[in-house]
């Protein structure tokens, strides 16, 4: 993949809300990792567009400071840090006015020779759902629309989470796109699937002889999967408000680990084989609508939430969820999956755990004394990046008890080098031109479809209240014991 980058010249990332909240924590950052890692085409540019009344020496600062922000700890090598700096330029564009884009066409034609100039141009938007329609139909009547390239090289167009805000408006988004850029130039980025251990699940189910056989509903007891964190919104109060815990996770990270846990081998390694797979497991979803949907769904929000800014005081957003799915197909009809997922929780993990069946007959412990021991694998995606089995295993003593213990893969221990970030991962493959790790048209809609019979459901209800740094709202045990 970095080869095909590096052989890639004339490349130029223009990246839309280049004073965000997600650009300054992770993009930049990310963007001067790859040109420091010298894993950026020969010549490239940085175009940052946002309203803020930057010029290209203010914006350069702008970036520095996220960049040191980022990894306080890190110096910046000042050679290195100027030969980047000198790619990063900036347009105010208020992008919702058609006008205000040829300046942008100008800065992207400008300092290369007419012809090369527009050969590859990757754009980012990172910006709020309502803006996104705006920015692609303007960019199409500046010329710069995928579908009406001036000259040789590709156009690309990375679109961020939340994709739209139901399935509605996702369709319209995809119907509006669509128009200006074919489907193989259109990167739906969760940044989820650019993390190692997430990539690694494939790898893991189908590289490996021994799990596969036993990953069904024959020897799978449950399955459970937990985002959670230990802070709260920060200061996305306006966000928030907008979005809620459904549409910010729920939606995307957690139904796309889903779908790793729980699809079927592709026939191939092609972007679509692998993405042919996991629609089909969001098409097996069982639907959680109205009365289903109360069953098998809790709503939370933390204590203090109303009191966050810009959050309103009588404010329904929920910031907890946990849902328990079924997948209705012949791998895994009946197996729960519990995902747990919110803000302000106990601790920061992310990971799945997988439950097997008991032995039919439990010799070493009183009978319900199974689950104590139960094997498990755990897949944990932060903050270790670790894979563990758990089985059972005698007691040291006279007598035949068992008790649980562990046998851990590492990442660190056993690779130790230095991690691309998963934007720094996902960049790398929008530039090669891989689509793999990104979110097809149809899955985006199916997931939006299922997510949106659950808020329909709760539409104008009260979420249940949690103290902060706890378990989540009491009213989860319903679904774990049920
Ligand atoms: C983002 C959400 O997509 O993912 C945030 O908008 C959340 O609310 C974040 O905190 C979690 O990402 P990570 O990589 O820190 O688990």
């Amino acid at each position: 993949m970095l080869m095909k980058v590096r052989d890639l010249d004339n490349f130029t990332f223009v990246l839309f809300g280049a004073n965000s909240d997600l650009a300054a924590r992770k993009l930049f950052p990310s963007i001067y990792r790859l040109a420091s890692w010298n894993q950026l085409p020969g010549r490239y540019r940085v175009i940052g567009v946002s309203r803020s009344d930057f010029d290209h020496e203010t914006f350069r600062a702008f970036v520095r400071r996220s960049i040191e922000a980022d990894d306080p700890g890190v110096t910046i090598d000042p050679e290195r840090f100027e030969a980047f700096s000198s790619s990063l330029f900036y347009v105010p564009v208020d992008l919702t006015r058609p006008e205000d884009y040829a300046a942008l066409r100008d800065e992207i034609r400008r300092g290369v020779e007419e012809e090369a100039s527009c050969r590859n141009l990757l754009f980012y938007l990172s910006t709020p759902p309502s803006l996104a329609a705006h920015i692609i139909g303007n960019l199409d009547s500046a010329g710069l629309g995928g579908r009406r390239p001036a000259c040789e090289g590709w156009r690309k167009i990375v679109i961020e989470k939340p994709y739209g805000h139901d399935l509605e408006s996702a369709r319209e988004l995809n119907r509006i796109v669509g128009e200006v850029f074919h489907e193989e130039q259109i990167y739906r980025i969760d940044h989820y699937l650019g993390k190692e251990p997430v990539q690694n699940i494939l790898v893991f189910r189908f590289s490996n002889g021994m799990f596969e056989p036993l990953w069904n509903r024959h020897y799978i007891d449950n399955v459970s999967i937990t985002i959670a964190e230990d802070f709260g919104i920060r200061e996305r109060g306006a966000f928030y408000e907008e979005v809620g815990l459904l549409r910010d996770i729920v939606q995307n990270h957690a139904l796309q680990l889903l779908a790793s846990v729980a699809m079927e081998p592709p026939v191939d390694l092609s972007a679509d084989a692998v993405r042919d797979e996991k629609e089909k497991v969001f098409r097996s979803l069982r639907p959680l609508a109205g009365e289903a949907a109360r069953q098998n769904v809790v709503l939370g929000q933390y204590e203090g939430y109303r009191r966050e800014k810009n959050v309103s005081p009588e404010s329904l957003v929920e910031t907890f969820a946990a849902v328990r799915f079924y997948i209705d197909n012949w791998r895994w009809k009946g197996v729960p999956f519990f995902l747990k997922a919110g803000k302000n929780l106990s601790r920061r993990v992310t990971e799945i755990v997988i439950t097997f069946k008991c032995p039919p007959q439990n010799f070493f412990g009183p009978p319900d004394s199974c689950s104590y021991t139960a094997n498990q694998i755990v897949i944990q995606i932060q903050p270790g990046e670790t894979i563990s089995i758990r089985f059972g295993t005698k007691r040291p003593g006279e007598e035949l008890v068992t008790d649980p213990v562990f046998m851990t893969f590492d990442y660190n221990a056993s690779f130790g080098m230095e991690k691309m970030s998963p934007y720094q991962r996902l960049l790398v493959d929008a530039m090669a031109g891989d689509q793999m790790h990104f979110i097809r048209q149809d899955s985006v809609e199916s997931s939006w479809a299922f997510v949106d019979g659950i808020r329909k459901a709760f539409a104008g209800s009260l979420p249940d209240p949690y103290a902060i740094h706890s378990e989540g709202p009491v009213s989860v045990a319903r679904l774990i014991g049920g």
